[in-house]
């Protein structure tokens, strides 16, 4: 399984869905650069999301929010004070580990999988677990006491780096959403239950990032922040639950793969009554796609406490009944999604006596849906080509390439995950029809240049 790993790592560079970050310079760990394709496929799963979560719905509104905020915000927030993982040392190397991991691989690797919950264990009660049974790092040194280690990015404005000037890049575009809440409310004049969404960059120091854009130090969010009255709170969080499973589907996720697990006691996050993780069977393990957390009311309240302000929801009909919404949320990373799909999307078939590597994404998903494919440069072949190209890519994302052997284009576009390629031959030339190539069964079908727009509409769009 391991290997679709590095296959998938390796076509990401070949084909530029992915690069390095800051490759000439011997890159930057865990930073990856999104190349024309990935480019192109993460717009279109934001695209998605925000179209599904915003613009077809009557009761959520979206807002894109400061990256930096004021650093009250992440006092009030709790992320200060426990936004934390555990980490230990190799007394030798200095290599940092988390804790956690390293306690989770060595209770599997001695068949004691599941027989303790690892995840929000208390740093006192895994010091204590790590002298019982004598763990190691990966290198078989002596480890450093684990501590919490606050997984917040700091920076500082202006001149000066004193604490007054001190501000964090955020960990979770979710804050944005709750210190704006009046300003949205009073705004956009939604009743509840409505909805506030955001997409964009979060930041976290992770101890340990890795196995590719799974974890990452930056990565980008897409939140919903849904408020609600506290009474039926139940039936909103598994609405939520299914919704994401749908959009999960609609895209192309793989939900064989998908799995739902429920974060128990001390592993739940400081603001969450009950989380619901979705995990994804990535070929390095079973591990979080995404989260839905019942964040009662936890936030608001801390933020009109620390700030002052009331973040109260009036009842329209009522004026006199206040009340501070609760609120669920799902939260869902743009990167880990690309990744899902990525691996969803990757079968190897047999054809023509070779492999050939698809990339089976939706028409929706696909960073290219047409490949124009003139047979030979002579002839006016690829004038004609160029006619076709501008005649369909006002509608659809549209590649053009006319260099190398026919059969070697149409393996680069299965590589990419084209659905469908248009091929202008000498027939062309003499009639006026052009081949249209399906990427997943390979057939060939001829059609009139005239008739072109409504195939590609009816093969793409519906
Ligand atoms: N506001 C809630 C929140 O931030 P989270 O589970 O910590 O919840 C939300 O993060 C989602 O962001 C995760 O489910 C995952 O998809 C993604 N994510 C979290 N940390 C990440 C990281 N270091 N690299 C890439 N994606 C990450």
């Amino acid at each position: 399984m391991e290997d679709i790993m590095q296959k998938i790592v390796s076509l990401c560079k070949r084909r530029g869905f992915v690069f390095p970050g800051s490759e000439i310079y011997g890159g930057l760990a865990n930073s990856w650069d999104y190349g024309p394709l990935g480019a192109q496929l993460r717009k279109n799963i934001k695209d998605s999301w925000w179209h599904t979560a915003v613009e077809s719905r009557r009761d959520v509104v979206g807002i894109d929010g400061a990256l930096m905020m004021n650093t009250k915000v992440w006092e009030a927030s709790g992320h200060v004070a426990t936004f934390n993982d555990p980490l230990v040392e190799d007394t030798v190397t200095n290599k940092r580990y988390r804790a956690d991991h390293l306690l989770e691989d060595w209770l599997k690797k001695n068949g004691k999988e599941g027989t303790i919950v690892v995840d929000g264990m208390p740093v006192e009660k895994m010091a204590a677990f790590i002298a019982e049974n004598n763990i190691v790092s990966p290198d078989g040194n002596p480890l450093t006491e684990p501590k919490q280690f606050n997984l917040m990015f700091q920076t500082s404005i202006g001149t000066t780096n004193d604490e007054k000037n001190k501000v964090y890049l955020r960990p979770e575009t979710a804050q944005a959403m709750f210190v704006d809440f009046k300003n949205v409310l009073g705004t956009s004049r939604k009743r509840l239950p409505f909805g506030i969404a955001q997409i964009g960059k979060a930041f976290r120091n992770e101890i340990t990032p890795g196995n590719f854009i799974f974890r990452t130090l930056e990565f980008e969010a897409m939140e919903i922040e849904y408020f609600i009255e506290e009474s039926g709170w139940e039936e909103h969080f598994e609405y939520w639950a299914e919704w994401m499973e749908k959009w999960a589907k609609d895209i192309g996720i793989d939900t064989n793969k998908l799995h739902r697990y429920e974060v128990e006691g001390d592993a739940l996050a400081h603001y969450s009554k009950r989380t619901l993780d979705f995990f994804f069977d990535f070929p390095f393990g079973s591990k979080e796609l995404w989260g839905l957390a019942y964040r009662t009311d936890f936030d608001l309240t801390n933020h009109a406490s620390h700030s002052g302000e009331k973040l109260e929801y009036a009842d329209p009909d009522d004026n006199s009944k206040k009340i501070v919404p609760h609120v669920v949320e799902p939260a869902m990373g743009v990167d880990r999604t690309l990744l899902a799909l990525m691996i969803s999307a990757y079968h190897e078939e047999q054809a023509d006596g070779e492999t050939r590597i698809v990339l089976k994404f939706t028409p929706e998903m696909a960073p290219v849906q047409v490949a124009v494919l003139p047979l030979m440069k002579k002839n006016g072949m690829s004038e004609t080509a160029e006619g076709v190209f501008d005649s369909i890519s006002n509608e659809f994302r549209c590649d053009f390439d006319e260099s190398g052997s026919i059969g070697k284009r149409y393996r680069r576009q299965d590589e990419i995950g084209t659905p469908l390629c248009i091929t202008i031959d000498h027939d062309t030339l003499q009639d006026g029809s052009v081949t249209v190539r399906d990427r997943d069964t390979m057939e060939q079908t001829r059609v009139k240049k005239e008739d072109l727009l409504d195939l590609l509409k009816k093969k793409l769009c519906s």
